[in-house]
């Protein structure tokens, strides 16, 4: 049996728990592990409000004296490749008394902003994008006023940034989404307080005079990146996988159920622990025959960042697989949606985009090849999977990328090769 207790922290989860500590005035330890690098883009954000963050090896101590004696920065503040990093903060940006500039890398300058930004102009923000509705944003905070607001795509960066644009202001939100998103931000917000419901896809929420959030939280391993071991473990041969300390929030691991309506051999296990927010846990997974099968486009929205290892496992099971309505996977760290049809048809895997749907016939022979990841963290993580199921030669172009989510990605992979098996 091969075992991982130390997945990266959840960076969905990172990115908020750092947030709200430095929203809410205190001394707080937010315990994890193998923070990637857009985590440290959120770190590098708040500091620049002049917020005091240190990390160490498993922890992360935030001193903050609250929003309300934020410093203006002095500089854009760099979200580097995070789009949670730079719409979370045009939320709260936009509540705050004075001008920031928000910018990002080369491919985060490309992706759209203006769906963050409508929203929050119809609030009373002030708000400037780049010609083509992109980074560098220029916020001039405002006094703002509550919204009743129907997302017009379902993503949770951007209800968390309306929530947390509401939050600063101290106005009610009313948000309806076009299906159902993580959660965490609501979760965060209960927990400090703050009067927030969810019924199926409308979530209300209504400011409180006063917040408090614990002196210690801990992050759970991130469930996208027990994903690739999970298919991994699925596809090899004759392999038992136990992941342990593994965020397993339902609104992320719809992935498991599309992989065990696909055959896989997949048990969830909750454990009790010192988080009381977020549910943490074990997944075990032994290997088994994949089949292909239908994912509808409502599903999409909870397993946009596990589609393109979906679409790799599909492409090793029996018959078709047909992902319907994948068109975010375009507005990505890359064109994802691109980048996967180019890595199934370079290992051999027919399929095909038919409008915004994704077609994949399972091969019964692969090869290695020349991948190009585009510098996208999952797609790069795709390709490692690939290669270590099967057996030939692969020449990734860059995995560097990958420490945007999983530093210590290839210390797993080191592990996991030692007991692996390829299938062909
Ligand atoms: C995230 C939401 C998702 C996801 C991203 C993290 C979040 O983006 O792809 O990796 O932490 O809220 P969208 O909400 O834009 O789909």
């Amino acid at each position: 049996m091969i075992r991982i207790t130390d997945l990266p922290s959840d960076k969905s989860i990172s990115h908020r728990a750092l947030i709200f500590a430095s929203l809410l005035p205190g001394r707080r330890v937010l315990h994890g592990s193998h923070f990637g690098e857009d985590v440290l883009s959120t770190i590098r954000c708040f500091k620049a409000f002049g917020v005091a963050i240190t990390v160490h090896d498993t922890e992360i101590i935030v001193e903050s004296r609250g929003w309300q004696q934020f410093v203006e920065p002095r500089e854009a503040l760099d979200a580097g490749n995070s789009g949670t990093t730079a719409r979370l903060l045009m939320g709260i940006c936009a509540a705050l008394p004075f001008k920031v500039t928000i910018s990002g890398d080369a491919s985060l300058s490309k992706r759209p902003m203006r769906r963050v930004a409508e929203p929050l102009i119809l609030m009373g923000a002030d708000i400037t994008l780049s010609n083509d509705g992109c980074l560098p944003a220029v916020i001039l905070g405002q006094k703002l006023h509550s919204i009743d607001y129907k997302l017009p795509v379902a993503s949770a960066q951007l209800k968390s940034a309306l929530l947390l644009a509401a939050f600063v202001g101290g106005v009610s939100i009313i948000v309806h989404e076009p299906a159902r998103t993580r959660n965490h931000t609501e979760l965060f917000l209960s927990t400090v307080g703050a009067e927030i419901e969810q019924v199926g896809i409308t979530t209300w929420f209504n400011p409180q005079a006063e917040y408090q959030f614990a002196n210690e939280y801990s992050i759970p391993g991130d469930a996208s990146s027990a994903a690739y071991w999970v298919v991994w473990a699925s596809l090899a041969d004759g392999v038992i996988l136990e992941l342990d300390n593994v965020g397993l929030n339902p609104s992320r691991l719809s992935y498991v159920q599309v992989l065990k309506e696909m055959g896989a051999d997949i048990v969830t296990a909750s454990k009790n622990s010192a988080n009381k927010t977020e549910r943490i846990g074990s997944i075990m997974v032994r290997s088994s025959k994949l089949h292909g099968i239908t994912v509808s486009a409502e599903s999409i929205a909870d397993i946009i960042d596990e589609i393109p290892i979906l679409a790799l496992a599909a492409g090793f099971a029996d018959g078709e697989t047909c992902f319907n309505a994948v068109e975010e996977l375009r507005v990505k760290e890359s064109n994802r949606l691109e980048a996967i049809t180019e890595l199934l048809k370079t290992i051999g895997v027919t399929n095909n985009i038919d409008g915004n749907d994704l077609h994949i016939t399972g091969a019964k022979v692969w090869h290695g090849g020349i991948i190009h990841t585009y510098h996208d963290h999952r797609i790069a993580m795709c390709a490692e999977i690939a290669a270590i199921l099967i057996d030939a030669d692969f020449d990734i172009d860059d995995v560097n990328c990958i420490a945007v989510s999983y530093p210590n990605f290839f210390e797993h992979l080191r592990q996991i090769n030692e007991g692996s098996r390829v299938i062909k």
